[in-house]
């Protein structure tokens, strides 16, 4: 791994959305540490286009169209331009990439990131579904490629660091923060009627539309507490999560002694991307700063489960583990695209997601092509599935 005197090779998955434009942020900012070696987008190939004439990488791939959809001649000569997951997989895989970012919303991240870990890569991991779909099977593989996987996720990276503040043995809990979403103070009433953009407008954190759903309806969290057990090898009892509006503290641990350590700092996913690129190193950033000279408050409430079920969905399937992850997550994508299409409603979600974890026939120590199987079938139940 690069100490910052030689040039690090960044492939990027997903370079067009929140995470990835944030990524090429901090490669901007550092163009001796880091390059683009790779970039990618699954559909939108202006903004991909864009991102070549300022990075020049030597490829870029488009995931979800094909060379008859776009026109090559906006994007620079020089980049080789591919189509299809399979490049995808070739790039991450190739000697010249350092580190892979993984940037991809949902399970559709679950291939690149095995080969990124199979190749032995540092992964610097945003793509939170692949781990709740693929927990003890990435953990397995970790084990025996020598890959490293450095959490982007801001509860992941602030676990990730104040871990280090103390010996594993000693940890009591990890403490998710959350910021509670737009809809903290709903009446039950007013969530059965939430529109689909209320439900994009994000008070703390400006994200890609899925997330920001899931983090609406505290999806996001239970897929962070299920993320949050196989990233740091904890059990579902020894996480919790706490509210946080501010979306300053992202997140704490508490060690046996009763010293909880935070991390802080102004939401912006800059600082912990470009944590885990330099990880030993800290070095100056893009990143905010967090400014002492005015006066602010910070606030922590307990979670309501009664209105957010979502929440305790993610406690279950970290106890559980096996094929419920893959199960709920996939069950989560269809019903948040079911969302933003207005075919159910809101409250639908959390609804759609249980009575399908609980319909599924579970298997404990699943293969890889078990989880991939069930994944399917829990896409195609969740596409059936009615409000009752
Ligand atoms: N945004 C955040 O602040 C944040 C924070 C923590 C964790 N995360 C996690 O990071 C991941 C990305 O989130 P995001 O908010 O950056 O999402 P986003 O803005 O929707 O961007 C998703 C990226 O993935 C590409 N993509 C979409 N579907 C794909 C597919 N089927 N195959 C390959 N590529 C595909 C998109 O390409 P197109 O542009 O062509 O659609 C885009 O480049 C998620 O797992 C999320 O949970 C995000």
């Amino acid at each position: 791994m690069s100490d910052g005197s030689t040039q690090q090779q960044i492939a990027i998955l997903g370079s067009t959305g929140s995470i990835g434009t944030s990524c090429l942020k901090v490669l901007r900012a550092h163009p001796q540490r880091f390059s683009a070696h790779v970039i990618t987008a699954n559909r939108r190939w202006q903004d991909l286009a864009a991102q070549c004439h300022e990075f020049r990488p030597a490829k870029a791939i488009l995931t979800g169209i094909g060379p008859d959809e776009i026109d090559r001649s906006q994007f620079p000569s020089s980049v080789e331009l591919l189509f299809g997951e399979e490049p995808c997989i070739e790039a991450v895989q190739d000697p010249v990439v350092d580190t892979v970012v993984t940037g991809i919303v949902g399970a559709a991240g679950l291939r690149t990131t095995w080969a990124a870990l199979e190749a032995g890569k540092r992964v610097a991991f945003a793509n939170k579904e692949t781990l709740v779909v693929g927990g003890s099977l990435i953990v397995e593989l970790l084990r025996h490629s020598g890959a490293e996987l450095l959490p982007v996720d801001s509860e992941h990276s602030a676990v990730f660091q104040t871990l280090q503040c103390g010996r594993r043995e000693d940890l009591q809990r990890i403490i998710l923060t959350a910021s509670g979403g737009p809809f903290r103070k709903a009446t039950q009433q007013e969530l059965e009627e939430v529109t689909v953009a209320q439900a994009l407008a994000h008070p703390t954190w400006n994200m890609g539309a899925k997330i920001t759903i899931d983090s609406a309806t505290m999806m996001n969290k239970a897929l962070e507490v299920i993320e949050a057990r196989w990233l740091f090898d904890v059990t579902a009892a020894e996480i919790d999560v706490v509210v946080h509006p501010e979306s300053i503290v992202h997140s704490m641990v508490e060690f046996n002694d009763g010293s909880v350590v935070a991390h802080l700092s102004p939401p912006d996913m800059c600082l912990p991307i470009q944590y885990a690129l330099t990880w030993p190193e800290r070095v100056a950033g893009v990143s905010p700063r967090m400014d002492f000279t005015q006066a602010f408050h910070l606030h922590f409430e307990p979670p309501d489960p009664v209105r957010f079920p979502a929440l305790e969905l993610g406690f279950e399937v970290a106890r559980q583990g096996g094929t419920a992850g893959a199960v709920l997550n996939a069950a989560n994508e269809v019903a948040v695209d079911r969302f933003l299409n207005e075919e159910i409603r809101f409250t639908d979600i959390p609804r759609l997601c249980r009575s399908i974890l609980e319909s599924h026939s579970f298997d404990a120590a699943p293969t890889l092509d078990d989880v991939l199987r069930l994944d399917e079938w829990s896409r195609l139940e969740a596409t059936r599935w009615t409000s009752s």
